[in-house]
């Protein structure tokens, strides 16, 4: 046995992983068991475990590929020397950002569903954190999907959405990027609405984000009708996990089973997280019928 202790930190997802030290080696049985939560769980929580940034790589490496952030906003990697690394960040330096993201509310979303192979999974750390705000929610989308009600279920059997790559969650316009008027002919991928979950096979709705996105074969107000009923059913607080951050916290999330968003926070406060990705394998859809795919609907 490794010593580790897993503690579930809501009902719905989310658990504290204690007795591990990960400026350590984790043996094979460490690994197997972190990896046996994360599928169960969906989010980890480390509590006061300060790494380094290279530390910060070696960990998430034991979990898959680096996956290297999306496009900077700025046209450079925020950490010169790791530019794996995404700073998360309202602070400014010499009036030039140091981070991502600001200090106001982030939408819900999974990350970066905007391209063909969206990462598996992230880790968050928080260097530096404000007195109060910026706390950070995420909601299970396999509860989402298995609570669903059958007539929304049927309603999505087979079809995929555009996830729209125009803003960020904190609703910036991405560098090279213009206003979208009408979601049909917003650019970036095409998803199933219901993905399989890659290591576990569980369904799970995958909606990416709300803005610009389009239920491929619908019409518009009808696409958006199902979408706004898909988006308040899986936002529903019982469905969710609150994490209210302390110094040094690492959390680690599945961006296949979750949603996530950021409350905002005092702007004369600082917050710097740093942040890495893990590389995904190609979504998979999950669908009732299995000719629904065969349909057409979930045309490439
Ligand atoms: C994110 O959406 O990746 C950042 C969340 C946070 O700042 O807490």
């Amino acid at each position: 046995m490794s010593g580790i202790k897993v503690t579930s930190l809501s009902p719905a997802l989310g658990a504290e992983v204690s007795g591990v030290d990960l400026h350590q080696p984790l043996s094979p049985e460490t690994m197997a068991e972190l990896k046996a939560a994360w599928n169960k769980h969906f989010v980890l929580r480390f509590r006061g475990q300060r790494l380094s940034d290279p530390q910060l790589l070696e960990v998430t490496r034991k979990f898959g590929e680096l996956d290297p952030p999306g496009p900077n906003p700025y046209g450079k990697p925020f950490l010169a020397d790791f530019p794996e690394i995404n700073v998360i960040s309202n602070v400014k330096e010499g009036g030039a950002p140091i981070g991502n993201l600001g200090d106001g509310e982030a939408v819900w979303h999974c990350d970066m569903t905007y391209i063909d192979n969206p990462p598996r999974g992230a880790f968050l750390h928080a260097l530096e954190i404000p007195p109060a705000g910026g706390d950070t929610f995420w909601s299970n989308m396999h509860l989402a999907y298995e609570t669903l009600p059958e007539d929304l279920k049927q309603a999505i059997d087979g079809k995929g959405a555009i996830h729209d790559s125009t803003y960020n969650s904190a609703g910036m316009m991405r560098k090279g990027m213009k206003e979208i008027t009408d979601p049909r002919e917003a650019p970036g991928a095409q998803h199933p609405l219901v993905i399989r979950h890659p290591d576990t096979g569980r369904a799970a709705l995958f909606l990416g984000r709300r803005r610009n996105s389009y239920i491929v074969g619908m019409g518009l107000s009808e696409s958006n009708e199902l979408l706004d009923a898909l988006w308040e059913h899986a936002t529903q607080p019982h469905l969710s996990f609150r994490q209210v951050w302390k110094l040094n916290d690492l959390i680690l999330w599945d961006n296949r089973s979750t949603l996530h968003r950021r409350d905002s926070f005092d702007p004369t406060s600082r917050r710097v997280m740093h942040r890495t990705q893990i590389k995904g394998p190609a979504v998979t859809p999950f669908t009732i019928t299995p000719d629904a795919i065969n349909a057409g609907a979930l045309a490439a």
